[in-house]
């Protein structure tokens, strides 16, 4: 608590503290690469639009190419889409190469040639989102705009071992926040540089080299030893697909139901007795196989069907009717229930609206 205290009350004389020894850092460390020493946002765009594409080698190559071929916005924009694609070959993701083409026409034929002087307005064209626009407003105007890639997400979660999610809403919020804070404001494009070299060659995301880090002496993570598990990324869960025969026999007045086991979704909750499958069954195959199972149904329909949305699961449901002229035995887990006792049982939301469906049926 007093340490936090602290941190808070000296804040500032830290920040200066570490910010010099971070731009010190970066003088004595820096690679010597080309779009660092112009203020041309024409090429700090194009480096920025070719370095969220590729590592700094690979694009080192086709920056040189591309500002040989397209020296300034007007002779880009004037070029065929077909040159622009033919030079991004390789890089993929082609959609960003036409929407560069198209954002240098705007900047030639309705800016008069100018890039906007300043993010915000940076950020109305298209394929610059808040990184691009930082990095152009800052490394060209100087603007105190600080930047915010995987790099600097890393480097801050550390120095103030800051475990929220960096890909949740309120990870990305809160480090554009400490990035803003953090940013130098006498230097801002010296800052955003150096902050992003020192993710790349120092705090790497594995095995920083925190001897040598010239903020070692603020950063947290460094102090708690908690540097090899940030930044926190939230795993982002694939949706599956899951598919859901239910078997709605009905004889004298009952039909069968079952208790849901451990270990699958809707745990002790009760529904109907089910053939379950990772993918789509022909409705033929699912008709076949109650057959097996009701061998005296006189009549087999399918009555109801609906799209179910859980966190991780898309499920698709099918709810087949199956009158019996004689009472067979309970398949596994099942037992014949009351038709009137059917809403006594704790269901699922899904299994709950089935219900209201048959209600309706018989109302
Ligand atoms: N990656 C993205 N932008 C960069 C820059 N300006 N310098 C080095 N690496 C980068
Ligand atoms: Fe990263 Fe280590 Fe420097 Fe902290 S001390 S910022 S973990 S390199």
């Amino acid at each position: 608590m007093c340490f936090f205290l602290n941190f808070i009350h000296f804040r500032p004389y830290f920040y200066q503290m570490s910010q010099q020894n971070l731009l010190t850092w970066y003088h004595q460390n820096k690679r010597d690469l080309p779009w660092r020493s112009t203020r041309d946002p024409y090429k700090i765009w194009l480096s920025e639009i070719i370095l969220q594409q590729t590592r700094v080698e690979q694009g080192l190559n086709y920056f040189l190419k591309f500002v040989d071929e397209f020296p300034t916005v007007k002779i880009l924009a004037e070029a065929s889409q077909e040159q622009i694609l033919k030079l991004w070959q390789g890089l993929g993701y082609y959609s960003r190469a036409r929407n560069m083409h198209q954002t240098a026409k705007i900047i030639h034929f309705d800016l008069d040639g100018k890039f906007p002087e300043n993010s915000s307005d940076l950020q109305k064209l298209k394929g610059i989102g808040p990184y691009t626009a930082a990095a152009i407003a800052s490394f060209a105007f100087n603007e105190a705009a600080a930047v915010l890639d995987g790099n600097v997400f890393r480097v801050l979660s550390r120095i103030f071992d800051e475990n929220t999610p960096i890909n949740s809403h309120s990870g990305k919020k809160l480090f554009s926040n400490l990035a803003q804070d953090f940013l130098n404001p006498l230097y801002p494009a010296l800052h955003n540089q150096a902050i992003m070299e020192l993710g790349a060659l120092v705090c790497k995301p594995q095995n920083p080299d925190c001897p040598n880090c010239p903020l070692q002496t603020i950063c947290l993570a460094y102090q708690r030893k908690t540097y090899k598990n940030l930044p926190v990324k939230e795993k982002k869960l694939k949706v599956k697909s899951r598919y859901l025969y239910y078997m709605y026999f009905e004889y004298n007045g009952k039909t069968l139901i079952r208790k849901r086991v451990s270990g699958d979704i809707w745990e002790g909750l009760y529904d109907l007795p089910c053939i379950d499958s990772d993918s789509l069954i022909d409705e033929i195959v699912i008709f076949e196989r109650i057959s097996e199972l009701a061998l005296n149904q006189s009549k087999i329909e399918k009555i109801y069907a609906l799209k179910h949305q859980l966190t991780h699961r898309t499920l698709f449901a099918e709810f087949f009717k199956i009158e019996l002229n004689q009472e067979i035995l309970a398949i596994q887990d099942s037992f014949w229930v009351d038709l009137a006792l059917l809403k006594s049982f704790p269901a699922s939301r899904l299994f709950e609206k089935f219900q209201q469906s048959i209600n309706l049926h018989h109302s």
